[in-house]
């Protein structure tokens, strides 16, 4: 049990494929350009995983960094919560693999489905587990393969996504942590974007295959559309009960899907641009990852000092969305 009432990070770890699949090798794939990618996206490269590396690897990879950041073991761990929508398999849930992979007790485990909100839901949910005393250290990952379910012979998706993981311990802090908090969802924009078969509504036959059903189907624009709205709202849903203004926060740490939505929901917010993390141009979209390996990368980078407060912004399939704000 665990009497403290402020919940922060203590860890942070990521992990990156080392395999770059760079715009210009997409070229030689399907129908596209540099050029197009980059100025429409922002994205110059993305990391693909090997062949024999599976979601959790790369899970498993970003969580013993992130333990040894926090200078804990894996037996410290009280509760495991992996986000991904590109799970090993259906079950067992991938945070039970990770849980056998890094040597963690038999605490326990389970997967967050909410696309590329998944770190934020994740982070929430372990924040009240341990607020309320019941926990005291939780891990939470971020990890996808998407990858595995992009259509490389679809331009208009396969430019898009990356394989990558990142991961941060939770646990009691004296000082700031995690202020506030928002999530949402829009099951009625579900279409927008979604992988339609391999579950109970069309299983695997021949015909699913064949007609490519097992790959990301996405409505891009009108996805882009409603992006800007739901990341600039849960921005301002998760600021406005502590009273701040954009210009309180030092840095926003986005959901990596396009340099474009970035910029407007920025201009929304009344912020400029460089308060916002980027890392679009390397991994391209990441999912669930795509936060999570950013707010590493923006520690690594020196770019959030102690004090500093910063907001979480995502949304993605389902459609999700969260924002959290958390005092570093
Ligand atoms: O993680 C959350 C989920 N994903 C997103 O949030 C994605 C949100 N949407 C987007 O980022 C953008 O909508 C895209 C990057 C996907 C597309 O950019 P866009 O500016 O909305 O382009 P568009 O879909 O309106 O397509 C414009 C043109 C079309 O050609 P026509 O009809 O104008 O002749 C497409 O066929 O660009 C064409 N196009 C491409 N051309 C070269 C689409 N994909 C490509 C491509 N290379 N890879």
């Amino acid at each position: 049990m665990c009497e403290s009432k402020k919940v922060g990070i203590i860890g942070l770890g990521k992990y990156i494929p080392e395999r770059v699949l760079t715009n210009k090798e997409l070229e030689k794939m399907v129908d596209t350009t540099d050029e197009w990618i980059f100025t429409r996206t922002g994205i110059k490269e993305r990391r693909i995983a090997r062949a024999d590396e599976a979601t959790s690897d790369m899970a498993a990879e970003a969580a013993r960094a992130a333990l040894k950041d926090a200078g804990l073991k894996a037996e410290d761990l009280d509760l495991i919560i992996v986000a991904t929508i590109t799970p090993d398999m259906f079950f067992p849930a991938t945070a039970c693999l990770v849980q056998q992979k890094i040597g963690a007790r038999m605490v326990p485990a389970f997967d967050v489905s909410v696309a590329c909100s998944g770190f934020i839901y994740g982070i929430t949910i372990a924040n009240q587990f341990i607020r309320s005393g019941a926990y005291k250290h939780a891990l939470v990952i971020a990890a996808e393969k998407l990858s595995s379910i992009t259509d490389w012979s679809d331009r208009a998706t396969c430019v898009l996504f990356g394989d990558g993981a990142g991961a941060a311990v939770l646990g009691p802090v004296d000082q700031g942590g995690i202020l506030s908090f928002h999530l949402g969802a829009n099951g009625k924009a579900g279409d927008l974007i979604k992988l339609p078969a391999g579950g109970s509504r069309i299983p695997a036959t021949k015909k699913s295959i064949e007609d490519r059903l097992h790959f990301i189907k996405m409505e891009g624009s009108e996805l882009f559309k409603h992006a800007v709205k739901v990341m600039a709202d849960a921005a301002l849903e998760a600021t406005k009960p502590l009273g701040l203004k954009a210009e309180d926060i030092s840095l926003v740490i986005p959901h990596q899907a396009n340099i474009r939505i970035l910029n407007a929901v920025a201009k929304r917010m009344g912020l400029t641009p460089d308060k916002i993390y980027l890392n679009i141009e390397k991994y391209g979209n990441m999912s669930a990852a795509s936060s999570a390996v950013a707010l590493v990368e923006a520690v690594q980078e020196g770019r959030i000092k102690k004090g500093d407060k910063i907001l979480l912004d995502a949304f993605g399939g389902g459609l999700t969305w969260g924002a959290i704000v958390i005092e570093w």
